[in-house]
């Protein structure tokens, strides 16, 4: 059964939806599932741009089949060679051996390093501004390097002003029958996963992010399709400006998220007395996670969401607790910046998480630790602790 469907003048959705799939990139749990988009302009010339997974390959093929209608396929534009958007070139290739594939060099080079068939004949290499014209459309091709991968390009179509924009705009999520963002109640239902998507999987490459939306902004974009998640017609200005935020790790929102590691339940018991503080002091949208229960893109996702963050961890054989360390380690591998945070810590007879937790804090730039007292737990929280609890809450509802 073919499932294509037309999206603008002479272009239509081949992609397909994965449900199943627990583990995106083997780390990120994806509840909503997840698509992999693929597009098809039909012109004098047919060009295909990017593939799918191999999961959803078999769809995938059928759809293009359908769109091709007997046709050969002419081109296939590779604007991103990571094998969640490549795995189904081989079928491709097999099935329409005559086909050119478009890309840069390092692109062309990728390929080859995944895949045993010929590039080389089939390569057809462009740089930064080149135009492939294909009849009635003309595809100009802007180079966006580490918008994930450092070989990935973006393309737009001077006619229908649509741009593809590899995984740039992306989402997690299945689609489910509505491919637009418009048909969509997007900011309750997707973009808590929209900015989980793009601050765990881009979120490192804020600048190259930048550089893409600067040279975006001169262009005239009627249509934004993204690699995965829905397609953007309606309010482009939106999402966008999201990504201005993310890429530019300023918080989206005033708020504190509290992620507390407790082994007995004591370091949980003093962030809740924390928070009431925080709450009783006026602070609004304060968030608590336990690490270990929640998984550490959400952590990541949330603490990069709101301006203020506290870690608190109990002390495991001399060390941070791991799901804490976890994070910490993930939030700086990301370039987690420009935040106000607090540190506590908890242990019974020595000590050691909050001194190691400000080390790797102080790691990262233009991370603010409001408490100049170090705020230790000795196995329950009490008497002059409690005081310094106080004294915390309010340097960070300040
Ligand atoms: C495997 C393990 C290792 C621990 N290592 C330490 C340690 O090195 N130093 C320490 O002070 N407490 C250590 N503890 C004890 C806890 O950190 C301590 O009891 C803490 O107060 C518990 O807080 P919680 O109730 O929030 O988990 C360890 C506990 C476990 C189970
Ligand atoms: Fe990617
Ligand atoms: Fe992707």
């Amino acid at each position: 059964m073919q499932l294509s469907r037309k999206i603008a003048e002479d272009t239509y959705y081949v992609g397909s939806s994965d449900r199943r799939l627990e583990l995106f990139e083997n780390i990120y749990p994806i509840e909503r599932g997840v698509s992999y988009n693929s597009y098809m302009v039909m012109d004098e010339k047919t060009v295909l741009l990017d593939t799918v997974d191999h999961s959803v390959s078999r769809q995938f093929m059928e759809n293009v089949r359908y769109v091709l209608d007997g046709r050969n396929l002419d081109y296939l534009i590779v604007n991103h060679v990571e094998p969640d958007h490549l795995s189904s070139i081989d079928s491709i290739v097999r099935e329409y051996p005559e086909c050119k594939i478009v890309g840069n060099a390092k692109t062309l080079q990728f390929i080859s390093q995944f895949y045993d068939f010929d590039v080389d004949s089939r390569a057809m290499s462009v740089k930064e501004g080149d135009v492939l014209n294909t009849g009635k459309h003309a595809f100009t091709f802007v180079f966006a390097p580490m918008v994930h991968w450092p070989e990935v390009m973006v393309t737009y179509d001077q006619v229908t002003k649509v741009l593809f924009s590899a995984d740039a705009f992306g989402t997690f999520g299945a689609l489910s029958g509505n491919l637009f963002a418009d048909e969509l109640d997007f900011e309750r239902e997707w973009l808590d996963d929209a900015r989980r998507y793009y601050l765990n999987i881009v979120g490192k490459y804020g600048v190259q992010v930048m550089n893409l939306l600067k040279k975006a902004s001169s262009v005239d974009i009627a249509m934004i399709c993204p690699l995965h998640g829905p397609i953007w017609r309606e309010n482009l200005a939106w999402f966008i400006d999201k990504y201005k935020t993310w890429a530019s790790y300023e918080a989206e929102d005033d708020g504190v998220v509290i992620v507390y590691s407790s082994i007995y339940g004591n370091t949980e018991q003093a962030m809740n007395y924390l928070a009431l503080k925080l709450a009783d002091l006026g602070v609004r949208n304060i968030h608590m996670y336990d690490a270990s229960k929640t998984d550490s893109s959400y952590l990541l996702s949330e603490c990069f969401r709101y301006s203020k963050a506290v870690f608190a961890s109990s002390t495991y054989n001399l060390e941070i607790f791991p799901k804490m360390e976890n994070l910490l380690l993930d939030l700086k591998a990301h370039l987690f910046q420009n935040r106000k945070v607090a540190v506590v810590e908890c242990g019974t007879w020595a000590l050691q998480s909050g001194k190691k937790m400000i080390d790797i804090l102080n790691a990262m730039k233009g991370i603010e630790i409001v408490n100049d007292k170090q705020v230790s737990i000795l196995s329950n929280a009490r008497g002059s602790v409690l005081s310094s609890l106080d004294e915390l809450a309010d340097n960070l509802a300040k």
